[in-house]
């Protein structure tokens, strides 16, 4: 691995029609920096279900190559073949995982692409669907960057951020949503320091957030969930700033489970509480948080975590992989549009009023 790896490429397509997705594949960070080779959308499902290719919009983006994949071989076929395998490929990738909104915002673009080019042959129909997936791709980089911008302007030089999960360049095409801030800050030439929750069970804080800063040369210190509040006791933090899963109507965020308690504690000590997410991760659809379904993962990232038992035979476990922040604790939303502030439905009304709602 290169002790200076600054530019991360977490998804890219290969070839042309006839191509394969190569991913780096996330469970092996920080030890080994590994790409590997996706070509059919069994692959896809699984790199996303297993956490190899995560955060909500690079999910969006590996779905959507995924399809591509699903569709691909044997040259033309016939329009209900191509039809019946559109449905189910996408229906099988949009079961992979619950919580990210990006995933089944990726596949219904992918399906009104197919719709606007309905009566064409299918080679027509699969480079329509290829181009789109480039798209969602390619837009997914700009927002990276007009996030960053945005939300640099809200730190302010000498400041103590924190983070939980990972909400960069690893989860995005480009640089991030949480920490597209902290890089665009810092090239602006405010000196920020970052303190990365671990994030437990899956360590993404540790695994990649700190990966990917200290790679990148940004100030990071390294912090167990549980001592998130004890540093904003200690005056060490003026600002937080993490990513989203989904976002509801009312302003609702669900994101990394542990989120909500860091806004808590955020909240208690008069610490603003920032999200930046895309347009891709709102779901108008969804009046509140109360109904953004929350992904349950396997017993053993909790009791076989660390590569060994950490707890007793047949002990019950809860393990929700996301949690819902309320809208009253978050102090803006940056998204590529600009900054909603106050949260609250009618602002995400007025900034959104042209996003199509994910069916
Ligand atoms: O389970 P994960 O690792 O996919 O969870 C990721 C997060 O919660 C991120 O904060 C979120 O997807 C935003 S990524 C820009």
């Amino acid at each position: 691995m290169s002790a200076n790896h600054t530019s991360i490429e977490t998804l890219r397509w290969v070839g042309d029609q006839d191509g394969h997705l190569v991913i780096i594949d996330q469970t092996r960070l920080p030890t080994e920096l590994v790409e590997i080779e996706l070509r059919d959308a069994d692959a896809v499902w699984e790199a996303i279900k297993s956490l190899r290719v995560r955060g909500a919009p690079a999910i969006g983006i590996a779905a959507a190559y995924g399809v591509c994949l699903g569709l691909q071989g044997g040259g033309e076929c016939d329009e209900a073949d191509f039809w019946r395998r559109l449905d189910e490929v996408t229906a099988h990738l949009a079961a992979s995982r619950p919580t990210a909104v990006n995933l089944c915002w990726a596949l219904q673009r992918l399906k009104e692409t197919a719709d606007q080019h309905r009566g064409q042959e299918s080679v027509a129909l699969r480079a329509a669907l290829l181009a789109e997936a480039r798209a969602i791709h390619d837009e997914d980089r700009q927002m990276c960057r007009a996030i960053g911008r945005y939300g640099a302007e809200l730190l302010s030089d000498g400041n103590g951020v924190l983070t939980h999960c990972n909400a960069g360049g690893l989860a995005t095409a480009d640089y991030g949503t949480a920490l597209a801030v902290f890089f665009a800050a810092h090239e602006a030439g405010k000196r920020l320091h970052v303190y990365a929750d671990e994030t437990r069970p899956l360590l993404q804080g540790a695994r990649l957030t700190a990966w990917e800063l200290q790679q990148r040369g940004i100030d990071v210190t390294l912090i167990c969930d549980s001592m998130a509040a004890q540093v904003m006791r200690e005056g060490r933090v003026q600002a937080v700033v993490t990513g989203a899963d989904r976002i509801a109507a009312n302003g609702d965020v669900a994101n990394k489970i542990g989120t909500y308690q860091i806004a808590l504690a955020a909240a208690a000590h008069e610490i603003p509480f920032y999200v930046a997410a895309p347009t891709s991760t709102f779901d108008l659809s969804l009046s509140s948080g109360d109904q953004i379904p929350i992904e349950q993962r396997d017993p053993a990232e909790i009791t076989h975590g660390f590569g060994r038992q950490t707890a007793p035979d047949g002990i019950q476990v809860y393990n929700p992989a996301f949690d819902v922040t309320p809208a009253r604790l978050i102090r803006a939303i940056i998204c590529e549009k600009g900054i909603i502030q106050p949260v609250s439905e009618a602002s995400i009304a007025a900034m959104f009023a042209d996003k199509p709602s994910c069916s």
